[in-house]
């Protein structure tokens, strides 16, 4: 019987893999009466027989929970599950991504901080930097995202925080994480690495140097499209500054959202080994197709970034996107052609989705921001599902004739 505690070494000494974490870690502690999966608790507050037992927890002398606001048996079993993932000490859970990304970037910043990123994180996130964050006088200086030089630069004039993301959203590109990690410690910057795209399954920037990792819990964690979610792990001093923060933002996750999490994560690597293999597939047929102009997928051999990407990555994902040959207008002709993929603001699903920025990652940018920001309008992200690959290569062959 594989123990169910917090530990990634507890099989007779040997290591046990990603693939059985994804299935056992996290849950012991919240398991009730025998029941072999954790329960939703939906209880608002927990109640004590006496004030001291109740001042035990309250002052964090034992483990209890106080207040669903603050922590909930179910939601810290999904906090556990990642965290083990992640080779993380400490995680917390948010009520979605742009939660997680955002309780982070306010808790952790102060008036006057700067912030070094590049120009193609999510849009969501590009807006804190461009609209949410300056009117609190704290300033995100965001580079080109390939030049890793031109982001060692600005990093080497001083900053609070280094926020990466990789692969990117939605051109898919890699960031070297170790060493961005590095020159943001000789100048004592806090790393974060948006590692939604990648999913501890196929990186761990923990261990190439980042401090801190998020997660929109809402794509390849929850890997069915029906639950929203986000989560921080690693470095415990800044976990917790950021815990109390959300504790008093309120943007938690809900324990339902939570048990769906937990349950889809037991899947997880079944899925993106899966999604890493169609998805190599169907990047490596589109470049041969005619109607394609240009591939985007870590995992091509002529992608910009391939060997960053085979050094810090077990797999490439399951997103990848290409532009199509006639821009925008050949976009509006293919995508509604698609048989086998939901036109749809989301990605990290069973189900292959589709979009183009405009309508997806970028929405809230304008054409000529996106194209400012090497985002062109004649893209299709394409987030491959679990489907047979050849079928999905079959629907894109009927999706471009006569394009
Ligand atoms: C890389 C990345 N980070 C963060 C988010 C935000 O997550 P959520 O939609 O769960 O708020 C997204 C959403 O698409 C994303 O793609």
């Amino acid at each position: 019987m594989v123990d169910r505690t917090p530990s990634s070494k507890d099989v007779a000494g040997k290591e046990v893999s990603a693939a059985t974490l994804a299935v056992w870690a996290g849950e012991g502690e919240s398991l009730v009466q025998g029941a072999t999966q954790v329960p939703i608790v939906y209880s608002a507050a927990y109640g004590y027989p006496d004030v001291e037992s109740w001042l035990d927890v309250a002052l964090g002398r034992k483990p209890g929970h106080i207040y669903s606001r603050n922590t909930n048996p179910t939601v810290h079993a999904f906090e556990e599950k990642v965290r083990i993932l992640e080779g993380a000490q400490a995680a917390t859970s948010f009520s979605t991504g742009m939660a997680a990304v955002s309780n982070t970037l306010f808790a952790l910043l102060a008036p006057g901080d700067r912030v070094v990123s590049v120009k193609d994180t999510y849009g969501g996130t590009n807006q804190l930097f461009l609209s949410f964050l300056p009117r609190f006088k704290i300033q995100a200086e965001l580079c080109e995202t390939t030049d890793h030089e031109q982001i060692e630069a600005a990093i080497a004039q001083g900053c609070k925080i280094v926020y990466l993301e990789s692969p990117t959203n939605p051109t898919l590109k890699v960031m070297d994480i170790e060493r961005l990690a590095a020159a943001a410690h000789e100048v004592g910057a806090i790393v974060v690495t948006d590692n939604t795209f990648a999913t501890p399954i196929n990186q761990n920037p923990l261990a190439l140097g980042s401090d801190l990792v998020i997660h929109s819990a809402t794509k390849f964690l929850g890997g069915h499209a029906d639950v929203l979610g986000g989560l921080l792990c690693g470095d415990p001093k800044l976990v917790a500054q950021v815990f109390h923060y959300r504790e008093i933002t309120g943007a938690t996750l809900d324990p339902m959202a939570a048990y769906l999490l937990i349950r889809s994560m037991k899947t997880l690597a079944l899925r993106i080994r899966a999604q890493n293999e169609s998805a190599l597939r169907i990047a490596r047929w589109l470049t041969e197709q005619p109607a394609v102009a240009a591939v985007y997928y870590p995992g091509l051999e002529t992608h910009v970034h391939h060997d960053v990407a085979a050094r810090q990555m077990r797999g490439y994902g399951g997103v990848l996107s290409f532009m199509l040959e006639g821009g925008f207008d050949a976009v509006k002709r293919v995508l509604p052609r698609l048989r086998l993929a939901h036109r749809a603001a989301n990605l990290g699903a069973v189900e292959t989705i589709a979009g183009p920025p405009a309508t997806t990652s970028h929405v809230e940018c304008t054409a000529e921001e996106r194209e400012a920001m090497g985002i062109p309008e004649g893209l299709i992200r394409y987030s491959v599902g679990i489907e047979d690959a050849d079928d999905l290569i079959a629907d894109l062959t009927q999706a471009f004739e006569g394009t």
